[in-house]
Parts: C-alpha cells; structure tokens; sequence
C-alpha cells in the first residue's frame, strides 16, 4: 500500500479495500462477508474416524463486488495448513470466526477468483443455550452435519449468511467399511485399498448452513417420484423403519408437488442417524433426522422447506417465520388431506383457544429476536398467520399465493415484505393490518383486530 502515492486519491481508497467481515444481518453480525459473492464450492474431504481428524481442502469460486485487498472466510475449524488465490500462496491470520486473506495481488472489481482453503484437525460443533447443539456433529461410527443458523464455518471455509447461495461439490473419503453421504446427486464412488470415495453434486444454488455430509453405516433404498430420485438411508439401529420413512417421504412429496408446485430439486430423501439430538434440519434435497424415527408431520414439515427455505430463502434471519411458519402450516395442510377431520381450522382453534399468556403469543414471529428464532411462536404462530391469511382470502387465492411465491422467488430469495405484497397482488385484499397483528404485534391477536 506504501507503493501507492502515485495512485489518484480515488484510485488509492478503491485499491485499500477490506472486505467487511459480516453482511450486516444485525441477528449474526459476523456471518457473511463483504466485498464478494461465492458462486461455487468444491469440498474434498478425507474423515477419520479412529482420530476423528478430517484433512480438507475446500475451493471457493467467487466474484469480487468491489477491488479488494483483503477478504474474509467464516471459519471455525480446525488448522488451516495452505491458503492460494488465482494459485498465488496468499497471507492469512485468524481471528474468532473470521480467516482474513490478503492474495498476493489485489482482486479487482467485478473479477472472478478461485481461493483454496487446505486444513486439518476435528472440527467441533457449537453448544447454544436456546440454538441447541449444531455444526459439526460426531456419531457413533461418524460424523453429520446439521449447520442452521450459522454451524456451517465449523467444518467449511465459507461466506456463511443464507444471502449468498453457491452450487457444490463433495469428494468425502472415508474408511471403506463406512459410507458418506451428501447433498444432491451421487456420482459414481470409487475405492482405494481401505478407502473409498464419494461424489455428490448440489447442482442448485444451497443456502451454507443446508450443506451437508453424513457419514455412517447407512442401510439404503432408492425410489422414484416422477423424474425426482429418492434416496433414503438409515443407521443400521433404524433398519427396521428403512421402508417407512422412505414411503412417508415419497409420499408427502406427492402432496409437495401438487400443494406447493413442482419440486426446485432432481433428488430427495431422508437420512435418519443415530445421534438423539430430538431435531430434524432440512439439509437440501434430503433432510436429517437426528435419532429418531420421524413421523409423518415431521417429514412433511422438512419437506415442505424444500420449496420454503430451500428454495426460497431469508435474505435475512429475522424473516424465519417464511421458513419455519410455512413448514409447519405444510403440516396443518396435510393432516387436513389426509382427513378432514383433521382440519387445519380446527389446528388453528386449538392453538387460539389457549390463554394470551401461552408461550406461542409472548413472540411476535415477524421479529422474534436471534435467541428465540426457532421458538415456538414462529414456528405455531407463523403457522396461524398463513392460517388467517387463508380465511381472509379464501382457499383457492391462498394455493395460488404459495404457489406463485414458490415458481416465482425459486432458486433465490424473499422477504417478509415481499411475501405480502404478493399476497395483496394475488387477492387484490389490504392486509397490512393481518400481517402486523399477527406478525409483529406483542400478546395474543384479539378477534376482530385485523
Ligand atoms: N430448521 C429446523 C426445523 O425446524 C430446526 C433447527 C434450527 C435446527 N436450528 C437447527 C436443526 C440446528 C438442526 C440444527 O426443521
Ligand atoms: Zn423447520
């Protein structure tokens, strides 16, 4: 930088550009970072089990939104051993979350670059008061990966913030008597003496903390909804429900297609794993349930974030109630599918019947605050709030809504505000005043207040 007197002063602040080291989402403001946009990740990752020591390499294709010197990667894992940019060695400190670069030669604006993170060591997951157990997860013969909100830096260098979807490749060998699975589509493995590898390919732009690798003992089938491959694995302990989680999930895809739209992926599934975390993640293409055979509603629910999350995803984590209201109204739909008994009014009563000091109305889902963002209000009375949506405009506008909001934002993003312009759009209905009660209002939403 000393070089540059010469430069005009314009020239010299465009050329003195460092990154930021978080995008600004005021729920994690580390997560993310400034100055780029990541369009590709290639992960090569060879697991231990004995040590539990993974020896990685990771490169990133990204493309510099303004000149940068230096740029960061969330990272929390274990020893970075190399760091290239464009092949050049580039220099690189640590700091908490953050591996700051600085490449040999300064990235231009609008340029293209590849960065090459090579590390090893055990990576370790993050223990959270209310966000629980998360990131990098050791099993019993393996490891899993369940990396929401923000888990994904503890086994990959990454710009971890759902605003920046990349594409991704896995290349994860593992000691031949175990298998390794992951997001998207398998590609033919390969063995090497007492190794063996497998490929998978994400070839749909992935929200960071929805990429995935489980490695187990999996006993596996394989099935087919329309052109979507299902793919269903199980810890051996599961062997016995194997069939069951595959036809409920083949199953509620069905449903998915018909409810919701087309299916944004070529693949999908389920992967059951040992471990009693007592949670699910809906882990792209093929969601992860953590110790415990799921039941129907919990299959339709992480399906449903396929479209609802997935797909679509928060530009911001303040708007969870998009994907964690929706995924739970997918059940309320489906159980009423299944039998009307089961309407998803009567669902709605039974939450609304219960007294304004429940714990589902002392949130407002619209705004629940980083520490209660998968609290029981965004999850029940983001539900409810699709429910009353519905009953003001009607069932058939209400299937156009979900469906429209799907076709049109898949593969990218939406917001709260977004959500309800297009629901004003389709019904031609104010609803300013439904959304604010019910998402952001304080206590229990009085009946004729909106
Ligand atoms: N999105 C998950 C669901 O409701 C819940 C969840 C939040 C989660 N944080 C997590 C799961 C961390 C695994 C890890 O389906
Ligand atoms: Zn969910």
């Amino acid at each position: 930088m000393a070089a540059s007197v010469t430069l005009t002063a314009g020239a010299l602040a465009l050329a003195d550009v460092a990154g930021a080291p978080g995008v600004g989402d005021p729920y994690f403001p580390a997560s993310g970072n400034g100055g780029y946009n990541a369009l590709h990740y290639d992960v090569v990752l060879k697991y231990t089990p004995k040590t539990q020591t993974v020896a990685a390499t990771v490169t990133m294709t990204a493309r510099a939104g303004h000149p940068l010197r230096t740029f960061n990667l969330d990272f929390r894992g274990p020893r970075v051993t190399s760091v290239t940019v464009d092949g050049i060695r580039a220099a690189h400190t640590r700091d908490a979350g953050e591996l700051v670069i600085t490449p040999a030669v300064p990235l231009a604006r609008g340029e293209e670059f590849t960065t090459v993170v090579s590390y090893t060591g055990t990576p370790t997951s993050i223990q959270h008061g209310t966000l629980g157990t998360y990131g990098w997860i050791k099993t019993r013969e393996g490891a899993i990966v369940l990396a929401e909100p923000d888990g994904a830096s503890t086994w990959l260098p990454v710009n971890d913030h759902p605003s920046d979807k990349a594409t991704y490749d896995f290349t994860i060998t593992v000691p031949k008597h175990l298998k390794a699975l992951a997001n998207g589509e398998p590609l033919a493995p390969s063995l090497e003496g007492n190794w063996a590898t497998f490929r998978w390919r994400q070839p749909v732009a992935m929200a960071s903390y929805l990429a995935s690798v489980a490695i187990g003992k999996w006993e596996m089938t394989h099935g087919k909804v329309g052109d979507i491959t299902v793919i269903t694995a199980v810890d051996p302990k599961f062997k016995k429900s194997l069939t069951q989680v595959h036809r409920r999930t083949m199953r509620a895809l069905r449903w998915g297609r018909t409810t919701f739209g087309p299916y944004p992926f070529r693949t999908s599934g389920a992967i059951v794993d040992d471990p009693r975390l007592d949670y699910a993640l809906e882990t792209q293409d093929r969601p992860i349930y953590g110790g415990f055979v799921p039941s129907e509603d919990f299959v339709v629910h992480e399906l449903a974030h396929q479209w609802f999350g997935n797909s679509v995803t928060v530009r911001r984590w303040k708007d969870i109630w998009l994907n964690e209201g929706f995924a739970t109204y997918a059940e309320w739909m489906y159980r009423e599918h299944r039998s009307k008994k089961d309407s998803a009014a009567k669902t709605f009563r039974s939450y609304y019947r219960q007294p304004a000091k429940a714990p589902i109305f002392q949130t407002p889902p619209g705004a629940p605050g980083r520490e209660q963002m998968f609290g029981f209000p965004v999850y029940v009375r983001g539900a409810m709030t699709l429910h009353v949506l519905r009953q003001r405009v009607g069932d058939a506008k209400f299937r156009t809504i979900l469906k429209t909001w799907a076709a049109e934002r898949q593969g990218g993003h939406g917001t709260t505000e977004q959500f309800v312009a297009l629901s004003e759009r389709v019904s031609g209905k104010k609803l300013d005043k439904l959304f604010q009660v019910w998402l952001y209002k304080k206590g229990k939403p009085k009946r004729g207040s909106w």
